[in-house]
């Protein structure tokens, strides 16, 4: 095993023993997720993936945004996370693959709106991985970055100080978007909520 795919491995482990209580962890974020659709607001009838979707939490609100005549696929590389989706109902919604947002299973320009919410810090390559999200997104095409809670109250969740090198602090995600195919359009990152929106750079 490389060290780029026993990095997936280690990423794989940390979320399979948190997969079946990873929504009782910290209940108050979940109606965060149906706020951060709003802002997305992915067009009905269109393709939108959740990138790193876990236990499918965005999947109704993405689904009641595009309706039923869109798609709505979520993606995750630990199978035990969306094995908790199918229990809770969120297959029913969307598509649920399991893969590598490294190397995803679709094709260029098919997707219309990306949401990922808690993936960023997660990916061993972020430049290589956002490319890799504007590969399989139209031009013109949307990606979410967000996270329940912002980066100072995560940091303080984990017992850690936040550092200028934090790959989500505007100075630093705007050229890491730049440089994958991305153009930074806003950015908010407060305690209830981190949300950065970018545009697929043609
Ligand atoms: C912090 S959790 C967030 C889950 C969900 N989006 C949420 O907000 O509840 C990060 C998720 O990203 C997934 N993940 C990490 N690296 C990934 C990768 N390279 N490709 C696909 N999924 C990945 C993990 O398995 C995990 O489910």
């Amino acid at each position: 095993m490389d060290d780029h795919q026993a990095e997936l491995a280690r990423t794989r482990d940390f979320f399979a023993v948190r997969a079946a209580d990873w929504e009782e962890r910290f209940p108050d974020d979940g109606p965060r997720y149906a706020q951060a659709v709003v802002a997305l607001a992915p067009a009905p009838g269109s393709v939108v993936l959740d990138a790193g979707c876990g236990t499918g939490r965005a999947l109704p609100a993405l689904r009641e945004a595009v309706g039923e005549r869109g798609t709505v696929l979520g993606i995750d590389l630990t199978p035990e996370m969306l094995q908790q989706a199918a229990r809770l109902g969120r297959d029913a919604v969307a598509t649920l693959l399991v893969g590598d947002c490294g190397r995803l299973p679709l094709g260029d320009r098919v997707v219309d709106t990306v949401f990922a919410a808690g993936l960023i810090t997660h990916l061993p390559e972020p430049a290589a991985n956002l490319a890799e999200l504007a590969r399989i997104t139209r031009p013109g095409g949307r990606l979410a970055l967000f996270h329940p809670v912002g980066r100072a109250a995560l940091a303080a969740r984990h017992g850690r100080a936040l550092t200028p090198d934090d790959l989500r602090a505007e100075p630093n995600l705007r050229p890491l978007l730049a440089g994958s195919g991305w153009r930074l359009t806003d950015y908010l990152d407060q305690d209830d909520r981190f949300l950065a929106l970018a545009g697929r750079v043609d």
